[in-house]
C-alpha cells in the first residue's frame, strides 16, 4: 500500500514538498493549511502535473485534520517566514502559537507518524512541538543540518570548481547564526579540507568567508527575494529525511535531534548527525570534535538554550 505524507502548511515550502514527493512517487500527499483554498489549489495544480509526468500518487488539499489521519510522515512548515532584516529568532512568538495548534492536531490523528519540523526558529520550535504533542523523541526531528550543509557544499564547490557531489561536509549545532560548519569533517574529491588548506588549494581567508556565507545563506536569499524565504533547498532537504524513513535507507543525515546526554547536552534539540530508518531516529552519531569545533558547538547550544528559555517565558506549558 502506498504511504501517506501530510504536509502541515501549504505555503512555499509545503507546495514544493508536495511537488517533489509526487515526482518521486514517494507517497500520497495531503496538503493541510488554515488557508483552505491554498491547500486545495496547490493539490489540484500538482495533481494535474502528475498527469504530465505520469506519477501515480494522489493529492488532496484540506483544512481538516481528520484528512491527515494515520499519516506515515508529517512535515510541518506551518508558520510565518522571515522578512528582510529579521533573524529566525524574531519568529518565535508567532510560530510558537501556531506550532501548539499543529501539535494538538497531529497527536490525535497520527500518533505513529515520523514528524519532520521545518518551521523556524527550528531547534526551539521542534523542541516545543515534542513537548506539546508528547510524541516520542525518536519520531520527532527538525530539518536544518542538511540545508546548512548543502549551502556549505555549494559555496565550497564554487570556490574549488568541482561538482557538489564530490564534496562531503557537515554543519552541526543550532539552525541560526551560531551554526557550526565543520571543516575538519569535510572532504573534497575524497581529500580532507585541512589538507587542501595546507597545500593552499583553498586559503584560510576564502574558507572563513565561505563559513560566514553559509551561516548567512538563508538571509542572503531573503534579501534577494524581498518577499518570503528560501523554499527549494529546504523542501529538497525535508524530502531526503522523509525518504530515508519511508524506504528504511538508514542514511546518516545532520538533523535537529533530541539529545539526552550525547555531545554533553541533555534535554535539548540540536543539530547532530543521526541515522534515519524505519524506526525514526535510530542512532545519534557522536563525532569526536576538535577543541575549536567543540567550543563553537557549545556556543551554539548556549544560543538554543537561551532561546528556549525565552519560549518558556512566552508559554509556561513548555516548562513542564
Ligand atoms: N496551521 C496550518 N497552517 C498554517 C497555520 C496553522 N496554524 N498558520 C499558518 N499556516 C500556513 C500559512 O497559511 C502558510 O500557507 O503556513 C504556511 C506558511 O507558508 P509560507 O508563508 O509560504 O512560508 P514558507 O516559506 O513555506 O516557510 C514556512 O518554514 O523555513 C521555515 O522560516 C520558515 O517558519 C517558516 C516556515
Amino acid at each position: 500500500m502506498r504511504k501517506k505524507i501530510s504536509l502541515i502548511g501549504a505555503g512555499q515550502i509545503g507546495g514544493t514538498l508536495a511537488h517533489l514527493i509526487s515526482i518521486k512517487e514517494l507517497a500520497d500527499v495531503v496538503l493541510f493549511d488554515v488557508a483552505e483554498g491554498i491547500a486545495k489549489g496547490k493539490a489540484l495544480d500538482i495533481a494535474q502535473a502528475t498527469a504530465v509526468d505520469g506519477s501515480d500518487v494522489n493529492l488532496i488539499g484540506t483544512s481538516n485534520y481528520e484528512d491527515t489521519n494515520n499519516s506515515d510522515v508529517i512535515i510541518i512548515t506551518a508558520g510565518v517566514p522571515r522578512k528582510p532584516g529579521m533573524t529566525r529568532d524574531d519568529l518565535l512568538g508567532t510560530n510558537l502559537k501556531i506550532i501548539k495548534q499543529v501539535a494538538e492536531g497531529i497527536k490525535k490523528t497520527s500518533p505513529n507518524a515520523f514528524v519532520i519540523c521545518i518551521t523556524n526558529p527550528l531547534d526551539v520550535i521542534v523542541m516545543a512541538l515534542q513537548k506539546y504533542s508528547g510524541l516520542p523523541t525518536n519520531k520527532i526531528v527538525g530539518m536544518a543540518g542538511i540545508l546548512d550543509s548543502s549551502r556549505f557544499k555549494y559555496f565550497l564547490s564554487q570556490e574549488l570548481k568541482i561538482p557538489v557531489k564530490n564534496i562531503d561536509t557537515l554543519v552541526l549545532g543550532g539552525h541560526g547564526d551560531t551554526m557550526v560548519p565543520m571543516p575538519n569533517h569535510t572532504t573534497a574529491n575524497g581529500r580532507a579540507l585541512t589538507q587542501l588548506l595546507e597545500e593552499n588549494t583553498i586559503n584560510k581567508k576564502s574558507l572563513d568567508s565561505i563559513i560566514s556565507k553559509t551561516r548567512k545563506g538563508g538571509a542572503e536569499i531573503i534579501k534577494l527575494l524581498e518577499k518570503g524565504s528560501a523554499f527549494y533547498a529546504p523542501a529538497a532537504s525535508g524530502v531526503e529525511m522523509a525518504e530515508s524513513y519511508i524506504k528504511n535507507l538508514k542514511k546518516t543525515l545532520p538533523c535537529a535531534a533530541y539529545l539526552n546526554g550525547e555531545y554533553g547536552v541533555k534535554d535539548l534539540y540540536a543539530g547532530v548527525p543521526v541515522i534515519i530508518g524505519s524506526k525514526g531516529v535510530e542512532k545519534i552519531i557522536e563525532l569526536s570534535l576538535s577543541k575549536d569545533e567543540k567550543d563553537n558547538f557549545d556556543l551554539s547550544i548556549k544560543a538554543v538554550k537561551e532561546l528556549f528559555s525565552s519560549a518558556v517565558k512566552i508559554d509556561k506549558d513548555l516548562a513542564k
